[in-house]
């Protein structure tokens, strides 16, 4: 009999002994942690811990001070990122459709002379829009005037706008700040969906979406504290609440 293994994982991003500062105090100090191909990795910590400066590092917005991001040749071209930031909450009124919000995202692999020109889209190209506004439920909307969304749906459009490039990595800081309960726990369902897919590394607050749909979890208050969940890292009472601060400070201690 032949016995079977899990395939090795692959690793897509690697950081090690990353220090950074914007000034002259480390903000990140010695943080290590490895993303595998698959992952549903999630990066929780306090306010001010350093999260959205450890995301621009991975995206290369900002260099490190010392340390190295190590990027797979799978996600080493841009447009095989796809980013959701930290506060998108692009003026409601702003006069633009649901079309030229996915089509920001169009990476340069898809670019045609007439969308360079800004002479409108190639059929090619609005089919691609609606191809990832159906993978994020909004395909009716496709004309819609991004004013007329609520707060989910616009967020929804984010992503659609994200993984319009097809990206290998989909990368989302704080996606659900400003949704609703509800709202939040569909967009998490479609993350979900959209894992099957591609890797996902999230920031949140969110302790449920951690211990749900997390398979590793990063803790970052200045140095980072690394979890597999896998592992059963989560103190869930016998009616599978948890207590958040006590799940805080756990995933704050060193394994
Ligand atoms: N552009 C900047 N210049 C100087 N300091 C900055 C800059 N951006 C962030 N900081 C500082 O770096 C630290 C980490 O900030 P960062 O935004 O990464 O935290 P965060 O974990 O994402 O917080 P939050 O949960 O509030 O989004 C904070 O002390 C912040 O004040
Ligand atoms: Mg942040």
């Amino acid at each position: 009999m032949i016995w079977q293994t899990n395939p090795p994982l692959k690793k897509l991003l690697e950081v090690r002994n990353l220090n950074f500062s914007y000034k002259k105090d480390l903000v990140l100090k010695n943080i290590n942690f490895t993303l595998y191909k698959g992952d549903f990795f999630a990066i929780t910590g306090p306010n001010g811990g350093g999260k959205s400066t450890l995301i621009k590092l991975i995206l290369g917005i900002l260099e490190p001070k010392s340390g190295t991001v190590f990027l797979d040749e799978e996600i080493k071209n841009p447009v095989e990122i796809g980013y959701v930031p930290q506060n998108t909450n692009i003026n409601p009124e702003f006069p633009i459709s649901v079309l030229d919000v996915v089509m920001m995202g169009n990476g340069s692999k898809h670019k045609t002379l007439k969308s360079f020109f800004k002479i409108g889209y190639s059929k090619f190209e609005i089919e691609c829009a609606k191809s990832s506004l159906e993978k994020v439920g909004m395909q009716g909307f496709l004309h819609s005037k991004i004013s007329e969304l609520s707060g989910g749906q616009r967020q929804r459009v984010m992503i659609a706008r994200a993984i319009c490039s097809h990206p290998k990595l989909l990368i989302l800081d704080e996606p659900t700040s400003n949704i609703d309960i509800n709202g939040q726990k569909e967009i998490y369902s479609l993350l979900k969906k959209l894992n099957q897919e591609i890797t996902v590394l999230v920031v949140t607050h969110d302790l449920t979406v951690i211990s749900q749909y997390a398979n590793r979890v990063l803790y970052i208050n200045q140095e980072g504290f690394m979890h597999d969940l896998k592992e059963g890292g989560f103190k869930i009472d016998n009616e599978g609440h948890f207590c958040e601060v006590e799940l805080m400070q756990m995933l704050g201690e060193k394994k």
